[in-house]
């Protein structure tokens, strides 16, 4: 982990609300796993005080950079959305451990499933899975069409399908409409989205194999603040806790209260 000044390459907006930043700096040399993530100090001085946590959504090794997906939503987002190219991001990172890549063999299956802003970090997984030999399938799930991203370069890799609230895009519902209808085969599923969806998930698919990316609010990003606790499943004493950003993002499907 270093903190450094990163060098905006781009930085434009794709869809409703949600931005594409290109960043170049050495921190990407330390990149380990896709599903880690950074924690940006957007503006000067202290306001805003604490970092934002985002996920990196593509590694580009050969021109040391990476690229953030992030959607509009306070005063720090706000912040990114108006740098321009050649501007300097404080970018503290790779921070938290990511998903297990080599937890599927050549021509094993891994089913994607995102939801929302969860979106960004399968988008490098898959891309990674893919070079190892992985048969993949995504399932995306957006608000409506106007707020879907990166669906075309997702459909590059492998077979993508889309749910959208209002149904303005792919099945009407969410991700789990598409799952149920579906009902797909796979050996890992790997997830990132809003709680409810996780949960629908653990739900559908009993004893599964497979990794939850979880968000929570974060200070340090660092494990030193406590800030960002959540609770152990199997924990009879009540008492046991992980930390978001340190032991995960990314945990074993089943193994948090989420
Ligand atoms: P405000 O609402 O003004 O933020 C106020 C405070 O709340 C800040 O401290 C902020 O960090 C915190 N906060 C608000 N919402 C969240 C949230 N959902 N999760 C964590 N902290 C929050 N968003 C993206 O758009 N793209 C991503 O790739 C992405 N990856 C993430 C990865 C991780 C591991 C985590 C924990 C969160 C991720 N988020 C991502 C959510 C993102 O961090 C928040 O949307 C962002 O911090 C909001 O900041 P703000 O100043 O615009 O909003
Ligand atoms: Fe400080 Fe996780 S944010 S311990």
């Amino acid at each position: 982990m270093i903190q450094e000044y990163m060098i905006v390459k781009s930085n434009r907006l794709i869809a409703q609300d949600i931005w594409e930043m290109v960043l170049a700096g050495s921190l990407v040399r330390q990149i380990a796993r896709p599903g880690q993530f950074v924690h940006v100090k957007a503006g000067s001085g202290f306001d805003p005080l604490l970092r934002r946590p985002i996920s990196i959504a593509a590694v580009d090794r050969k021109n040391g950079a990476l690229t953030l997906l992030y959607r509009v939503q306070g005063k720090g987002t706000r912040l990114m959305a108006n740098m321009a190219p050649g501007a300097r991001l404080d970018v503290l990172g790779p921070l938290g451990n990511g998903f297990p890549v080599d937890a599927l063999r050549p021509g094993q299956k891994a089913l994607l499933v995102g939801g929302g802003i969860g979106v960004p970090p399968l988008y490098e997984l898959s891309r990674q899975l893919k070079a190892g030999g992985v048969e993949v399938r995504h399932v995306l799930g957006f608000e409506s069409a106007a707020h879907a991203f990166y669906v075309e370069k997702f459909s590059t890799l492998a077979p993508t399908s889309v749910a959208t609230v209002d149904g303005s895009w792919g099945t009407k519902g969410f991700v789990t409409d598409v799952l149920a209808a579906e009902n797909w085969a796979f050996d890992c599923l790997y997830a990132c989205g809003p709680a409810a969806m996780l949960r629908a998930l653990e739900a559908a698919y009993p004893g599964q194999r497979g990794f939850f990316s979880l968000e929570e609010r974060m200070a340090c990003g660092t494990g030193a603040c406590y800030g960002c606790v959540c609770r152990p499943k199997n924990d009879p004493t009540g008492t046991a806790s992980k930390k978001v950003c340190s032991d995960g993002p990314v945990f074993e499907m089943g193994e948090i209260l989420i």
